[in-house]
């Protein structure tokens, strides 16, 4: 066990873990954070992914190690100032969650997309998502909300 500092959707926290325990476990059961899942534990759902420096990350499959010192944004530090990020409300409208469990994966995975490509293609959106799997069939409206999402964030 060692200390490590993890810097999580802007708050700095300690934690006593193993410097290989995948992130996920560390949100999840040190930290509280319940919006990541555990899917599949493999790194081929999706449901547990947040963002690392801003960029799509699985956490199930991410060491704890590979985020010291970077900027960890999970489902609970999407909004900002209390005002929901333009594809939690684009999922909302669209009715995008199903049974929700990959509803987290998904929005964070949406929101890293848009951030490097943010008005991205159906074909684009399609690539991009194709690692967070919807068991309930929800991807129609999944895709569509991103695109409602790109279209809001239109400047
Ligand atoms: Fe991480 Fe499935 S739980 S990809």
């Amino acid at each position: 066990m060692d200390d490590v500092t993890l810097l999580v959707n802007g708050a700095e926290h300690k934690v006593a873990a193993a410097p290989d325990t995948p992130l996920l476990y560390v949100l999840r059961n040190d930290l509280k954070l319940k919006g990541a899942k555990f899917g599949c534990g493999l790194g081929l759902c999706g449901a547990c992914t947040v963002m690392i420096d801003g960029r799509k990350a699985l956490s199930c499959d991410t060491p704890l190690w590979a985020a010291v010192g970077k900027q960890v944004t999970t489902i609970e530090g999407l909004a900002e100032d209390g005002v929901p990020h333009a594809v939690q409300d684009a999922f909302l409208a669209e009715q995008a969650a199903q049974c929700g469990y990959c509803t987290g994966g998904m929005v964070v995975a949406a929101a890293a997309l848009l951030r490097e490509n943010p008005q991205p293609s159906r074909e684009e959106i399609c690539t991009a998502m194709a690692r967070n799997l919807c068991r309930c069939g929800a991807h129609p409206r999944i895709i569509r909300a991103i695109e409602r999402a790109a279209d809001a964030l239109r400047p």
